[in-house]
């Protein structure tokens, strides 16, 4: 007879049938007359019931003996489980064993995250690792979607770079031939000629700063979706974010349902950040709210914010919250000067909240060449290397703004995780590059 080979997440497709499914084993007991099998394939988890007077003697005994991560084939009927996250099982009645594993390291028992992150090839196995990477894909495909629709253009910038869009000093240095090159810490500037091209263009790809920094918020190499604007003042692109990040959101409570329930996500408080508008406030405003909350001794205009301050800005507003028009001492070059206020830039970070902090900084962008021939010097780069990027300045030249959306950030704030490495499959942290 004919069994279908199916994919677990299927299952609700074929209640009461037989089928067949490739499967890693994650876990089980048994008893004299009954093994249950937590079972999964990548698509999701269930469970197996293997029941003694149903199989031959020779599988009974395979259910009880079979190690964790071994891979086999099982076939057998499957049937509602009401009991479970996934709410289907399967009556096995058949076991081939296809790839035996013997003493895998990661057991139901604790680990230590340092034990874990040296098995993070393993430790991607696991039912929060999953979920994770569930949501990640979602937003990735989301955003495709997202700027699509908007009439975006997806723009490759290079990896390989020869300039330091946000400063010097966490510049991955490495040898280009008899010349000196960077790994891309932002696509920015590459984006900028693109929206000068084509309109409106994003980029989405890895980029990297050698953060000294070790905190649940920083990667070396995280991804980033840097959308660039032609023809356009900060104002405007503030809404194509909030409703970038409001559409984020929605689709991954549209489409993410499981990997939400398997990480015990509170999908209310998510569906509360698709309310928009999201509240703006501006830094001067910014720095009065914390000065009076009587928290922070000694915090003067001027300062950047770090995470407490980050933290409690966003939950002051319970919403995402778009911090407006920083000091320029403290933000790249590239900035737009605001147009009364000297000392300040037209730019924004979006601020999440329960303690996430910033997920985009963008700004307007400087549009004379002359200014930002001044800038440029000052922030102590070679001024040689950005004579294209000043061209753009010089050929018809036009308001223009764009973000940066940090990908893990993103994925850490949706998904509730407690730090920034279980937002990427192979995390780069300081002092870490295995495996
Ligand atoms: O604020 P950043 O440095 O801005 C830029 O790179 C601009 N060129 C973006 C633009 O306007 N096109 O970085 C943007 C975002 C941050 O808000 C954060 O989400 C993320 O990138 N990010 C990091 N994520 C993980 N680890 C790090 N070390 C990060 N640094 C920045
Ligand atoms: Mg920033």
């Amino acid at each position: 007879m004919f069994v279908e080979t199916i994919s677990i997440i299927d299952s609700k497709n074929y209640v009461d049938q037989k089928v067949k499914i490739g499967v890693w084993l994650t876990n089980k007991r048994s008893s004299g007359k009954i093994a249950f099998l937590q079972l999964r394939d990548g698509s999701a988890y269930f469970q197996g019931v293997v029941v003694k007077s149903n199989v031959s003697p020779e599988i009974f005994e395979l259910a009880k003996e079979v190690k964790q991560e071994t891979s086999m084939y099982v076939v057998g009927t499957i049937h509602e489980d009401s009991r479970s996250h996934f709410g289907y099982e399967i009556e096995v009645e058949d076991i081939t064993i296809v790839g035996e594993s013997e003493d895998y390291p990661i057991t139901p028992k604790e680990h230590g995250t340092d034990f874990l992150m040296d098995h993070r090839h393993l430790w991607l196995r696991s039912k929060k690792q999953f979920a994770n990477m569930q949501v990640r894909n979602e937003i990735t495909r989301a955003t495709f979607e997202f700027f699509n629709k908007e009439g975006f253009i997806k723009f490759d910038a290079p990896i390989l770079t020869g300039s330091a869009p946000e400063g010097t000093t966490e510049l991955f240095h490495t040898e280009y031939f008899d010349k000196d090159a960077y790994l891309s810490q932002s696509g920015q500037l590459y984006a900028e000629a693109g929206a000068m091209a084509y309109g409106k263009v994003f980029t989405f790809g890895p980029t990297f700063r050698a953060e000294k920094s070790k905190t649940r918020r920083h990667l070396i190499e995280f991804w980033m979706i840097e959308p660039e604007m032609a023809f356009m003042h900060q104002e405007e692109s503030l809404e194509i974010q909030e409703h970038y990040i409001a559409f984020l959101v929605q689709n991954v409570l549209d489409h993410c349902d499981y990997a939400l329930t398997l990480l015990g996500r509170d999908k209310e408080l998510l569906k509360n950040y698709t309310k928009l508008p999201y509240p703006r406030i501006s830094y001067d405003e910014a720095i009065k709210l914390l000065q009076e909350s009587g928290e922070f001794d000694g915090l003067e205009w001027g300062a950047d914010f770090g995470s407490p301050e980050e933290t409690y800005l966003a939950n002051h507003f319970n919403q995402p919250v778009f911090v407006v028009n920083y000091p320029k001492a403290i933000k790249p070059f590239y900035m737009k000067p605001h147009p009364t206020r000297k000392d300040l830039v037209i730019c924004a970070d979006l601020l999440a909240p329960e303690g996430y902090g910033e997920i985009i900084g963008g700004s307007e962008r400087a549009t004379d060449s002359d200014y930002l021939e001044v800038q440029i010097k000052k922030a102590g780069l070679n001024e040689k290397d950005y004579q294209w990027y000043l061209d753009l300045r010089r050929y018809g030249s036009v308001p223009h703004s764009g973000f940066g959306l940090g990908l893990e950030r993103m994925v850490t704030w949706i998904t509730g995780e407690e730090h920034i490495r279980e937002a990427i499959p192979f995390p780069r942290m300081l002092n870490r590059i295995y495996p």
